[in-house]
């Protein structure tokens, strides 16, 4: 009888996917506006693919939020403006934009949040950056992403 008790118990403790090492990255930024790498390559391969993004300053996320945003590069401008009209209360992201290929929410100092998404939505013809979506923050505040194996 404890056998049947115990077994779904070590069933739910294994990781359910190992995923390997290239298949997550993490990355975060300050009070400035500035992640804290400019590239990030994302492995085709992966699957998915994991963000864990930390807003590693104090100020609080209506002065200075941060968010981690993945789009084509030719739809951050268009993605950009949206988000001003969209506002705080929406991430500065246009709801439901299937044009916004994976985002956290905005954070403020102290904050962190993850994003997976799957990397059969990447075209490998395509060029992507990730940026934040933040009032005026996306001149400075953009990165871009290699695709590989
Ligand atoms: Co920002």
């Amino acid at each position: 009888m404890r056998f049947y008790l115990l077994l779904p118990l070590a069933i739910a403790l294994l990781p359910t996917v190992a995923a390997a090492d290239n298949c997550e990255v993490s990355i975060s930024a300050g009070d400035g506006m500035a992640f804290s790498t400019r590239t990030m390559n994302i492995p085709l391969s992966c699957g998915e693919f994991t963000v864990n993004f930390e807003h590693t300053g104090r100020l609080p996320k209506g002065g200075m939020g941060h968010n981690w945003v993945l789009a084509q590069t030719s739809d951050v401008p268009e993605i950009v403006n949206a988000g001003i009209t969209a506002g705080l209360a929406n991430d500065y992201l246009p709801e439901n934009d299937a044009r916004v290929i994976a985002s956290t929410p905005i954070l403020g100092g102290g904050e962190n949040a993850s994003v997976t998404f799957e990397t059969g939505s990447l075209n490998a013809d395509s060029s992507y950056t990730f940026f934040c979506s933040f009032p005026g923050h996306s001149a400075m505040m953009r990165g871009s992403v290699n695709l590989v194996d």
